[in-house]
């Protein structure tokens, strides 16, 4: 039986590492990891890794070009969602200019695509959504990953959009932390910390999204897929739930409003998804949020992860 040939990009971030390392053994699959610069996993057995910058058309082109892929998990991005708001060209760069080139390049080679996207996509006023709800982003990272999935959903190829919500976990030398981490973090220094009270959220865990990655990949699944978990809390709810499950003092956690924190993107207040298609077709069953803070404890201090 040949191998599905699974090319990763951004595998240095948190969900490309999670496929890295459920990806590198599982006989059925060849794979290419593709990160900007040096390889930030410790595990470099199981797989081939070369440096793509997705931005960049002629990078893009020459790996893709040379290595023919069955399948591209698209999971590069400018991420920091204030970071994109104050630098607009270069999110752009990457969450626009660089989808099309991944998608040009899928074009020449056949490929199918699957391409991860965010919550932040929709205004945040009637969640939680369907696949088939209308996007209308209210940041500039909202608006450029909408752009990315115009540019994915135009064209004649295979393509499969998974849509995401506030993803964590943990892995080998992160670029970005995660609420979860950041509030154990704070909270162990025995700082206090401002929290939303006004913006709700159905976390993912990194883990769960991987898997619904690679389901999509194996069933050349099509079409929009949301992946979250089922229960949508405030933010400050789920900090609330991380300061319990670690027994650190809720004191510490002062409730904000979206207005008075005043970060310098505005915020859908309430996402959450319908995730009854990702059930159905991929067989999707997300870990609840508490088993979730099992797993990712497990994991704090281990080598591979
Ligand atoms: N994290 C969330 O809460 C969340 C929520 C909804 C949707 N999503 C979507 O999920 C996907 C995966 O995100 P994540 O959680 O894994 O975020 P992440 O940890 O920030 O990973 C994104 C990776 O993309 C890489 N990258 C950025 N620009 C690149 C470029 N020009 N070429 C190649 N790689 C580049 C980054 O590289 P460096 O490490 O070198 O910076 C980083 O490793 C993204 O599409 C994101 O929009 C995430």
């Amino acid at each position: 039986m040949s191998k599905l040939k699974i090319l990763v990009t951004g595998s240095n971030g948190l969900l490309g590492q999670k496929l890295v390392y459920k990806l590198k053994d599982n006989p059925k699959a060849g794979l290419i990891a593709t990160a900007r610069g040096e390889n930030r996993l410790i595990d470099k057995s199981g797989y081939e890794y070369v440096e793509m910058d997705i931005s960049n058309k002629v990078s893009v082109d020459s790996v893709i070009d040379k290595h023919k892929p069955d399948c591209i998990i698209h999971c590069a991005a400018q991420t920091n969602v204030d970071y994109c708001e104050l630098n607009q060209e270069e999110c752009r760069k990457t969450n626009i200019d660089g989808v099309s080139n991944v998608v040009d390049a899928c074009k020449r080679n056949g490929v199918h695509l699957v391409h991860v996207s965010t919550d932040f996509v929709f205004d945040g006023e009637a969640g939680p959504y369907r696949e088939d709800d209308m996007p209308n982003p209210v940041s500039y990272y909202g608006w450029s990953k909408w752009e990315g999935e115009k540019i994915v959903q135009a064209t004649n190829l295979n393509w499969a959009i998974l849509r995401t919500i506030l993803v964590f976990g943990i892995t080998d030398n992160m670029s970005r932390s995660n609420f979860a981490l950041w509030a154990k973090r704070e909270l162990e220094n025995g700082n206090t910390i401002r929290v939303v009270n006004d913006q709700f959220r159905a976390p993912t865990l990194a883990e769960d999204l991987a898997d619904a990655c690679i389901s999509v990949a194996f069933r050349r699944a099509e079409g929009i897929y949301h992946i979250s978990s089922e229960t949508t809390y405030s933010v400050l709810q789920l900090v609330k739930k991380v300061a319990d499950f670690y027994n650190l003092n809720k004191t510490l956690i002062r409730p904000i409003s979206s207005t008075a924190l005043n970060q310098p993107a505005k915020r859908p207040p309430r996402t959450g998804f319908i995730i009854d298609r990702a059930k159905n077709d991929l067989d999707f069953r997300p870990t609840k949020f508490e088993d979730a803070l099992v797993v990712l404890d497990g994991q704090i201090g281990m080598k591979f992860r």
